[in-house]
């Protein structure tokens, strides 16, 4: 029997890329779906594809870095499915700009979805969760949780605290007994609109981002990322890795260790084209 037949799972983001594909995979393995966003024709989207499943579902307009709603939220699926298993906490924006010229206001909503719509997730099914009598937290970090780049720092600061929070999490659920586990999402480049709505430091003015982050050559579709992902709920890993880029990365880092840090501005000037 499939591990997700009967779980009631609720996927954020759920209206593009990774978290569609998480819906739609979800359903298609007998789970009920409480998908969200703040993307009402990307939700309307993924309901069609839901309903041609035929898997139960409920979709919500939610903006993830707003807490009471949020908190809301989860009492709203709990009472409308009778509980909760799964939450996966995958919406996330990515931003470009160097820290000499990027705004408070710029950093700050980047880690309000990318790291504070995660713990807004967190906390508020966790409740559900545990009273479920077997739950899960996926927290989707990224390459950008394991390791930093220039231009990056609002965006590796979010990922890397994702990473921090879900570990720590981890420990305490089994520590506590509590029969819920963690999975940490670490995808290398994914081909979903996310880089195409990546936005840039005002101060940048009007830029092409898109030849400087262009991953086709190496990247995984979200269908493949969504059924990684689920291979690593299913078998309760607590770290799971997407993509070939971001393994190669990975284990380039861990035997540089921090020299990581040197090795990489000859890299991109020798590589990078200038963005403009
Ligand atoms: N695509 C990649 O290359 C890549 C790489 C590493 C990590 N990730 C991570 O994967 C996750 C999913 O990204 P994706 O590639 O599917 O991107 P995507 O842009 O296709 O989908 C992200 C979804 O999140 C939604 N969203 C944005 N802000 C929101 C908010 N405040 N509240 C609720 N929903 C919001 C968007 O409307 C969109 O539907 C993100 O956390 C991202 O950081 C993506």
């Amino acid at each position: 029997m499939d591990g997700f037949v009967g779980k009631v799972a609720a996927v954020t983001g759920a209206g593009s890329g990774i978290g569609q594909a998480l819906a739609i995979e979800l359903a298609r393995s007998g789970a009920s779906l409480a998908i969200s966003d703040i993307d009402t024709d990307g939700l309307a989207d993924t309901e069609a594809q839901l309903t041609a499943i035929g898997a139960p579902f409920k979709t919500n307009l939610l903006d993830v870095a707003d807490r009471e709603a949020f908190a809301a939220y989860a009492e709203e699926v709990n009472d409308h499915f009778g509980k909760v298993n799964q939450i996966y906490n995958n919406a996330g924006i990515s931003f470009y700009g160097d820290v000499e010229i990027s705004q408070y206001k710029e950093i700050e909503r980047v880690m309000n979805v990318d790291y504070w719509g995660v713990v807004h997730g967190t906390k508020a099914f966790l409740p559900h969760l545990i009273a479920s009598g077997d739950g899960h937290v996926v927290n989707v970090s990224s390459a950008f949780g394991l390791f930093a780049v220039p231009g990056q720092a609002a965006y590796n600061s979010a990922k890397f605290a994702v990473r921090g929070f879900s570990e720590a999490l981890f420990q305490e659920m089994a520590l506590a007994g509590h029969p819920v586990r963690v999975t940490t999402v670490f995808p290398g480049g994914v081909t979903s609109a996310f880089l195409g709505n990546m936005t840039a430091a005002e101060e940048l003015g009007d830029v092409d981002l898109t030849k400087n982050f262009d991953v086709r050559l190496w990247s995984t579709t979200p269908q493949k990322a969504a059924r990684v992902i689920l291979g690593g709920v299913r078998k309760k890993r607590p770290r799971v890795l997407i993509g070939p880029d971001i393994k190669i990365l990975d284990l380039a880092v861990r035997l540089t260790g921090p020299r990581y840090q040197q090795l990489v501005p000859p890299l991109l000037r020798r590589f990078m084209k200038p963005i403009s």
